[in-house]
């Protein structure tokens, strides 16, 4: 357990804002967290307590005043192997991308689509990551927690996670009482890869297959890659928290009004991209509402909406304080509630 004071937090936000946290404990085992709590130790750290990972989906808007938590549990072991199915236990500090590195070069499927997102596997537990048609809860089938109320480890089952659209019991009822140890993934030998998404199926096709002509994981990874590549930055050189704000769901007749300013504007035939969201309900996609209110590529001070993607806001000098990117965030809401009434609500965590 390494227990540091007044720590540094800049390595430990992709956004790179330059903050720390009165207390730091890293751990490197379970029995390690739970040896800690079960001593007491932790009553005598600063409050409020905070878990991250890699820090690549939050916000820091200030030092913070309490303790930060991280897991170094870092294992990939293979549990079971039978009739095509390959059961895979991950520890929670994995880095997420080493996890479908790893299934791509076993020739296993499952997380190829989410190649290349910035992240550990527990925080990816805990957010139910998603991109390119497919979320953590498609292939997770258990999440191993240390739960601060017993004091012990417990397995909650992917049905109990209540895993929905980047989120879970870990973001709600249960917030602050699960510690992600790992999870568990059932990961197939001989399975379909799913490029209905937007251009994957293009990408791959682009992508000469194995010596048969065969589609593997590893080439649906090599084409996710670089999609990514080509419209997202790489957080290790501009900082970025990935998605900022949660492609909204509207009633049915919200998108129609929507539909119908877009028709005004650029001809009847318009398409507003959109999709189905079950229930009466349309997903918009906030990259397109930013758009339209005139946000893609915008800079200001040391901060920026990204060029390729104007979901993703930046730090784009690198120098960029908390107060810079949330007067951005308030701008951006503001236009896009001005223009059609529609409220974004930010996918960053906002410490
Ligand atoms: N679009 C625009 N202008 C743009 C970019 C996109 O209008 O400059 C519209 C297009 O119509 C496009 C649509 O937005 O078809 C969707 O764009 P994209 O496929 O890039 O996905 P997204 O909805 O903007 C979501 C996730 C991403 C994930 C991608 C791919 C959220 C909040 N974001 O973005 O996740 O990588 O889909 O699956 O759901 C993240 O969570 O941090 C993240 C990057």
């Amino acid at each position: 357990m390494n227990i540091s004071w007044n720590h540094s937090l800049l390595k430990e936000n992709t956004f790179g804002m330059d903050v720390s946290a009165a207390c730091h404990v890293d751990y490197s085992t379970p029995e390690e967290l739970t040896g800690f709590f079960a001593s007491g130790r932790q009553f005598d750290l600063p409050k409020p307590f905070l878990h991250i990972g890699k820090g690549s989906n939050l916000l820091f808007t200030g030092d913070f005043p309490g303790t930060v938590f991280h897991s170094s549990i870092k294992y990939i072991s293979r549990l079971s192997d039978a009739d095509g199915r390959v059961r895979v236990e991950v520890g929670a500090g994995t880095d997420w991308d080493e996890f479908c590195l790893w299934c791509a070069s076993n020739e296993l499927w499952g997380p190829e689509n989410l190649s290349g997102i910035p992240g550990e596997t527990g925080a990816a537990a805990v957010q139910n990551i998603g991109a390119y048609g497919v979320e953590f809860k498609d292939i997770v089938t258990e999440v191993h927690c240390f739960d601060a109320v017993t004091c012990s480890i417990r397995t909650i089952s992917k049905d109990d996670c209540r895993y929905g659209y980047r989120d879970s019991i870990f973001k709600q009822s249960a917030k602050g009482r699960y510690i992600v140890i790992s999870a568990v993934f059932v990961l197939e030998k001989d399975g379909l890869p799913r490029l209905e998404y937007g251009h994957v199926r293009a990408a791959v096709e682009n992508m000469s297959g194995d010596a048969h002509g065969r589609i593997t994981p590893g080439l649906v990874r090599s084409a996710i890659l670089g999609i990514r590549n080509s419209r997202l930055p790489d957080p290790s050189v501009t900082g970025n928290a990935g998605s900022f704000f949660k492609n909204p769901v509207v009633p049915r007749s919200m998108y129609e009004k929507v539909a119908n300013y877009a028709r005004s504007k650029y001809g009847p035939d318009y398409q507003v991209p959109h999709f189905d969201a079950g229930s009466g309900f349309i997903k918009i996609p906030a990259a397109w509402l930013i758009e339209q209110c005139g946000w893609k590529g915008y800079a200001e001070g040391n901060v920026g909406v990204y060029s390729k993607q104007p979901l993703v806001l930046i730090n784009a000098t690198g120098k960029a304080l908390p107060s810079e990117i949330i007067v951005l965030e308030k701008k951006i809401i503001v236009s896009v509630l001005d223009r059609f009434g529609i409220e974004l609500k930010p996918e960053v965590d906002h410490i």
